[in-house]
């Protein structure tokens, strides 16, 4: 389990090497605590894996958890990165992250996003479909300057996973479809555009996945594809396989480890490579919750708890749905343990809610704990991906900081905001000021 929790004798959680207790006293609740050293060996364990590939790329997939800090970190560790928006670029270009090891992604750029994605340089533009294949040459044809992308193809290969993450199916918003000739056409007409220089193919098929049948099926599917282009005369050195390996959040979770991923990668894009007579591409992969999100931990102070005829118990926490909107949207579970009552065995069943204004902000259904009291630490486990990201100021509570702790040592990420963040750009039109109407 990715979760065993480490304590001290005074049966606090301890997580980088820090008492959780110390790290609320310093920085208080609800607080986000981000584990260098979890995501380090995740990265080395993606390398290790992948390694008897001729050529690979590890892309962090940015929208998992992007802070400029997290940015530089993952710069600094040798990762290249996929941004999905204007934002995330400037997010990841304000940390100085090399505008070459950028993917840029997403269904919709706007010409203004592409704009700056040519300016600046990006590794690649992922493209995902006509559309925009023909407005990106229109801006490259006008700064006289070639563009480097893939083409996203929905390879129609069903994960599964939740519906709500799920990505490669025909019926998708996402890629141009590998039916009815779509994508050959694409890339027909993607390499025959002067001011497009395409490097090869892009695929994701959703997030959280467990079985790993789905990935070889897509494999087989994209080398088909780059078979039918290579005897087109079309080369195509390059197949992105986007993210999507789950991880574990609760009992009864069983993903496959980074290790067995990468070697079943291996081997389906070995046999593919065989079956289609293809030398094997470089590869990438897109890795985003199973980089960070174990190595991410959200502390929570319990307040009201009490019990309703029914004899459920609810136990409220200082915080919810704003910094952990997953429950809500799509019914992802959690483990917590009470970080100030470590080693105390399980006395009573909670069902543990946020302090927002919806019955739909629940964090956990049903969890046996320690007998709870106001003022408890509750610690949730795997919030590292998808929970800061997603995060809104629903009722207007502040976003919660993120702190790292690495072998003893905290350190800020993000700060907690403020009330005064809240209304930072909200303006009282000058004639409501005047009690007019
Ligand atoms: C294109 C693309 N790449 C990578 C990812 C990261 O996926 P995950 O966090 O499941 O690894 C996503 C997430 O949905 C994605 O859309």
């Amino acid at each position: 389990m990715n979760y065993e929790e480490t304590h001290n004798r005074a049966g606090h959680l301890v997580i980088g090497g820090c008492d959780v207790v110390e790290l609320v006293g310093q920085w208080g609740t609800p607080l986000y605590v981000f584990d260098e050293e979890a995501v380090i060996n995740n990265i080395v364990m993606y390398r290790n894996a992948l390694s008897g590939l001729p050529d690979y790329e590890i892309i962090y997939a940015a929208k998992a958890l992007l802070t400029v800090g997290i940015a530089r970190f993952m710069a600094n560790h040798g990762l290249s990165l996929d941004v999905v928006s204007g934002g995330e670029l400037y997010m990841a270009l304000t940390a100085g992250f090399p505008a070459e090891k950028i993917y840029f992604h997403g269904n919709n750029k706007s010409a203004a996003e592409l704009r700056t994605a040519l300016d600046v340089g990006v590794g690649r533009i992922v493209v995902d479909n006509l559309y925009e294949l023909e407005l990106i040459a229109d801006l490259a044809r006008q700064k006289q300057k070639a563009a480097d992308i893939l083409l996203r193809i929905m390879p129609g290969v069903e994960a599964h996973t939740h519906s709500y993450i799920q990505t490669g199916q025909l019926d998708s918003k996402f890629g141009i479809s590998i039916a009815y000739n779509q994508a050959i056409d694409a890339i027909k007409l993607a390499a025959g555009m002067p001011e497009i220089k395409l490097h090869g193919l892009h695929c994701h098929i959703g997030s959280q996945i467990f079985e790993l049948a789905s990935f070889a099926k897509t494999i087989d599917v994209m080398m088909a594809l780059m078979a039918e282009s290579k005897a087109l005369g079309i080369d195509l050195a390059e197949l992105d396989l986007g993210g999507g390996l789950g991880i574990k959040y609760v009992e009864g979770d069983q993903p496959a480890s980074i290790q067995d991923f990468g070697a079943y990668l291996q081997d389906a894009l070995k046999n593919s490579a065989a079956k289609y007579g293809l030398k094997l591409p470089k590869i990438m992969v897109e890795p985003g919750r199973s980089l960070v999100g174990a190595a991410g931990t959200t502390i929570y102070r319990v307040g009201s708890i009490k019990t309703n005829q029914g004899g459920r118990t609810y136990a409220a926490v200082d915080g919810g749905m704003g910094d952990n909107p997953r429950v809500a949207l799509y019914q992802a579970k959690y483990h917590a343990v009470v970080a100030n009552k470590i080693g105390q065995p399980p006395e009573q069943t909670y069902t543990i809610v946020g302090k927002y204004c919806e019955s739909g902000d629940v964090l956990i259904n049903s969890i046996a704990l320690p007998r709870l009291e106001p003022g408890d630490l509750l610690a949730v486990f795997c919030t590292g991906a998808y929970n800061y990201a997603m995060a809104s100021n629903y009722n207007a509570v502040p976003r919660i900081p993120i702190v790292t702790v690495y072998r003893g040592q905290s350190d800020l990420v993000v700060e907690r905001e403020t009330y005064q963040d809240l209304i930072r750009l909200h303006r009282i039109p000058a004639r409501w000021l005047k009690n007019g109407v």
